[in-house]
Order: structure tokens, then sequence, then C-alpha cells
């Protein structure tokens, strides 16, 4: 088989998004995008926004209206059935939602003035916010990093299809950016038929480069995927963890098997919700298994350590990407290597188990965690990047 009749993953809903113009229309739209209404967002919603346009949250064309966003909310599907458990959702002050009238066509800026996009403003509509947060987050308390976050947004949502005018700029990572079309150009390219995605928000320590490597025995490449979008301030910033996902991949990866990419999308913690969402994003992607392991994208003790997998486990059918389940993986003295409960005999007295808290201080003190549980080269750059915070 030739690399061009690798068969490639068929994105959510179908069809890959996109929902962005040719140069010379984008331009003409910039021009007039200028003289129409604008609407100032978040960088968390100008994520969404490319989102959206590169196809990474195919099948949405713009944020939700009505329908699908109480359809997501109550039953975890779209309006048309396609599974979705996260709303994708733009917000705005009652006051804000008065000037803009159904029908017309508004500017997205961000908060740095650039124009992202443009929205048909399709719906206004108000929400239960308690409603989302019990559902989505499974919590009410604004504790939850998520939940607060829903708490601080306007009471309107607006709905209609987007188009996206301007990517934003990824700084030190763009070398790291592609968007879906891209990816599964590469994939063609490398005859990768199978692909595992990897979602994270951390370092690569030794348990996830356990579950990753046990992943790349059974596919033909990995796509370590982080996400650079906004996450709570305590977890360690982007770019000392994209520094240390390249010397980890250099000295431990192979590097035919191997590629980085950034998933600009903002981490919402929302736990089994999330898992879904990171799941379909990564098929959109054109990856075909998704690994999901110990308290994916949890927060606190808000979900089980296993509750992700069980809620995605209801849609695996019908999500068509595979999911890779991991047991909370850890170093075994005894052994002398990475197991789980499932594959080692031996007690937790004899497991090295670190929390994050104890790891941090560690980092901060300027000491390395282990070897057993982050690579040396990982920890040094951890170390250098949390001098510098
Ligand atoms: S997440 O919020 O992005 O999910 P994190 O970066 O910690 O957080 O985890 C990335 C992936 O690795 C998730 O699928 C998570 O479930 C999994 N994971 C993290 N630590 C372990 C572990 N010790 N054992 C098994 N899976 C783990």
């Amino acid at each position: 088989m030739t690399n061009t009749e690798v068969k490639q993953q068929t994105p959510h809903g179908g069809v890959l998004v996109n929902r962005e113009l040719s140069d010379d229309k984008k331009q003409e739209k910039l021009k007039n995008a200028e003289s129409l209404n604008s609407l100032t967002v978040s960088a968390w919603t100008v994520s969404d926004i490319e989102l959206i346009g590169i196809g990474g949250f195919s099948p949405l064309k713009g944020f939700m209206g009505q329908k699908d966003y109480e359809s997501v909310v109550s039953n975890y599907q779209l309006a048309d059935g396609t599974v979705w458990t996260i709303p994708i959702t733009l917000s705005v002050s009652q006051e804000e939602a008065e000037q803009y009238k159904i029908g017309e066509e508004i500017t997205l800026k961000g908060k740095d003035g650039i124009i992202y996009g443009t929205m048909e403003l399709e719906e206004k509509y108000t929400y239960d916010k308690k409603l989302e947060a019990q559902n989505v987050y499974g919590t009410t308390e604004d504790a939850h990093p998520g939940v607060k976050k829903l708490y601080e947004r306007g009471d309107v949502y607006l709905g209609g299809p987007i188009t996206l005018l301007n990517r934003p700029d990824h700084g030190g990572f763009n070398e790291f950016y592609m968007d879906p079309s891209e990816t599964r150009a590469m994939f063609a390219d490398l005859g990768w038929k199978t692909i595992v995605g990897f979602q994270t928000r951390n370092p690569v320590h030794r348990a996830h480069e356990y579950i990753q490597k046990c992943a790349l025995e059974a596919v033909d490449g990995l796509l370590l995927n982080p996400l650079v979008g906004e996450t709570k301030s305590d977890d360690i910033p982007a770019d000392i963890r994209m520094e240390s996902y390249q010397t980890i991949l250099k000295h431990y990866y192979p590097a035919d098997r191997t590629r980085l990419a950034i998933y600009p999308a903002a981490m919402r913690y929302a736990g089994p919700k999330e898992a879904v969402l990171h799941a379909i994003v990564r098929k959109n992607f054109g990856c075909t298994h998704f690994i999901v392991g110990r308290d994916h994208a949890g927060v606190g003790d808000y979900y089980g350590t296993y509750e992700a997998q069980e809620f995605i486990s209801q849609f695996e059918d019908e999500l068509g990407i595979q999911i890779f389940k991991f047991e909370h993986a850890f170093y075994c003295t005894e052994c002398g290597n990475m197991g789980t409960a499932k594959t080692c005999p031996h007690g937790k007295e004899h497991h090295v188990h670190l929390s994050g808290t104890k790891v941090r201080e560690k980092l901060r003190n300027g000491e390395r965690p282990p070897k057993e549980f982050s690579r040396p080269e990982v920890a040094d750059i951890l170390i250098k990047g949390m001098k510098q915070d």
C-alpha cells in the first residue's frame, strides 16, 4: 500500500469542518469586519474560535445554539444525536446581549485588539449555570476551577456559525502547531495507520511514559498532544512543559514513531466529560486511539479514579476512536520496573508514589524527584523553569 492509500480516521460527524476562507476572501472579509459591531472576547473564547475554525471541534461550525446546548448538558449529545459532552458557548452580559440583533454579523476581537473571526448571530438565550455546573463538572461548588469560570461568565449565550479570520499566534510553540488537516497529512506521509493520541497538562513523568509506551507497542505512532491553552495557576506553565517534552522525546522515545504537536485549547477540568471531548478532538486530528488513564482531566477529589474510563465506555462504539484505558501506573522497587495493579503483585510499600504538591516542593527546592518518578533530564528542566517563575 502506498502512503496516499492509507485509510484515514473519519472526523467526528463525518466531515472535517473548515471555517477559514481562502486568502483573498479573508482579506476582503477582514476589511468588512472593521465596520461591523464588535465583541471583545477572552483568550479562552479565542481558543474556541480557533478550534472550531480549524476543525478540531468538528462537527461544530460555531458557538452552540440553545437546542444543541441543552441537549449536550442533559443528554451528552448534539441535537442531531452526535455524541458531545462539553458545551462550546460564547457568553456575554445581559447589557452586551442587547447591543446585538439576531441576524447581524459580529466581529470577534481578542483583548489584544486582533480580529479573530466573525459570527452570524442566530440566537441569544439564557441558561442555568447550576445545571451546567452539575451536569458537566459534576459539582456546583465554586472551589472547582471550571465551575468558578462558569459562574464568572455572562448570563446570556450567543449562538451561531463563525468564520476564523486570524489564527492566534502561539509564540514559541508555533513550530509545534498543526491543524487537523496537517496532522492527517503528516500521518499519511509517515505511513502510520494507527495513531494513539495523548492528552496532558503536565510534564511527562514515568507513569505517563509507561502508558504511552504500552500503547505504542500496539500502534504505529504516538501523537504527544499537550494542552497549552489556559490552565489553572498552579499547573506547570506550558513553555516549561514544552521544553521538557522535547527533551524526553529526544532521550527516551523512538524519533520515527513519535510526534509532538500542541493542543491549543483551554483546560476545563471536567474529568469524565472532558475525557470524551479530548477523544473527539484527537479523532478529528486523525488519531485512531486515545489514552484515558487515572483521573483523566481531574482536579482535587471531584472525580473517582476511573470515572472518566467508565463514562467514556458507554460512547466507545459511537465515538469511533479506540480508548486505551490504563490503571494507575507506578514504579515498583520489587519488580524493578513500572507496572499497575494488573501486572505487579507487590504491596503499596514497594511503589514509588509522590503527590503533585510534594513534587512541586522538591523542584522548587532545586531537588530532583527520584528517577523512578521522573527522568532526570525532565526534572532539571522543571527545576530551572520553577526558578524563573
Ligand atoms: S490531564 O488533566 O491532562 O488528564 P495529566 O497530564 O496528569 O492530566 O494526565 C495525562 C493522561 O495520563 C491522562 O489520561 C491521565 O489519566 C493519565 N495519567 C496520569 N498519571 C497517571 C498514572 N500514574 N497512571 C495512569 N495514568 C495516568
